[in-house]
């Protein structure tokens, strides 16, 4: 390729892609027009995330769901959003409660979270709750806690971004949180 052609290419192709040459798998796996959904997953699941317990009592049954679609938004107002798909049974009755409790797990809550992820009818079977009272459900073992209500959803694709307003929260310094990475608990190195 002579200079001028490699000077061409490089302005056609602006947004250059840093490739390991030991490997293929960082290569772009497509064009926005035929993004593959497993190649969308596993590359989504590289941004490792933590995972929080979002849950409330409705009609006097604790409901929840974890989720690692949980992330900070805005300190005025003070709000903080998760994702939950279209396709959730859980959330029709969760989006009732007047306040919703989120719980950010802690390094041990791996099979909490699987728990929490399970079969609606036993995802609290035997875990310690906290109801607040305003129907708010929190694990008191996690890392922090917020007291919340639904301040906006948003249709996005297959999932509702939900912004949640916060209305109290608590931490605590010593614990680890529990990440999420690469459809698996904690940070997964390349082997
Ligand atoms: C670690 C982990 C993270 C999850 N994150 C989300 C999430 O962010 N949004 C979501 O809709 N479902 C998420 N899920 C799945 C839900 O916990 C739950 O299994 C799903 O909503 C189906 O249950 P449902 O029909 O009762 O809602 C996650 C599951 C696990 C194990």
């Amino acid at each position: 390729m002579v200079d001028s052609e490699r000077k061409e290419h490089k302005m056609s192709r602006p947004t250059e892609v840093t490739r390991d040459p030991r490997t293929t798998d960082t290569a772009l796996a497509g064009l926005p027009q035929d993004l593959d959904q497993g190649v969308l997953r596993a590359a989504f699941g590289a941004f490792p995330t933590g995972v929080v317990a979002v849950a409330a009592r409705v009609d006097n049954q604790v409901v929840g769901i974890a989720a690692s679609s949980f992330t900070s938004v805005s300190l005025d107002p003070p709000l903080v959003s998760f994702a939950i798909s279209t396709t959730s049974r859980t959330w029709p009755a969760l989006r009732r409660a007047d306040h919703l409790g989120v719980t950010v797990l802690a390094d041990h809550h791996d099979r909490v979270a699987r728990q929490l992820a399970g079969p609606a009818d036993t995802r609290f079977a035997n875990l310690d709750t906290t109801t607040d009272d305003n129907g708010a459900v929190t694990l008191p073992d996690g890392v922090a806690w917020f007291d919340t209500t639904i301040h906006h959803q948003v249709e996005a694709g297959d999932h509702t971004i939900v912004l949640l307003r916060l209305h109290a929260v608590a931490h605590v310094e010593h614990k680890r949180p529990l990440v999420f990475h690469r459809s698996g608990f904690g940070l997964h190195r390349p082997t």
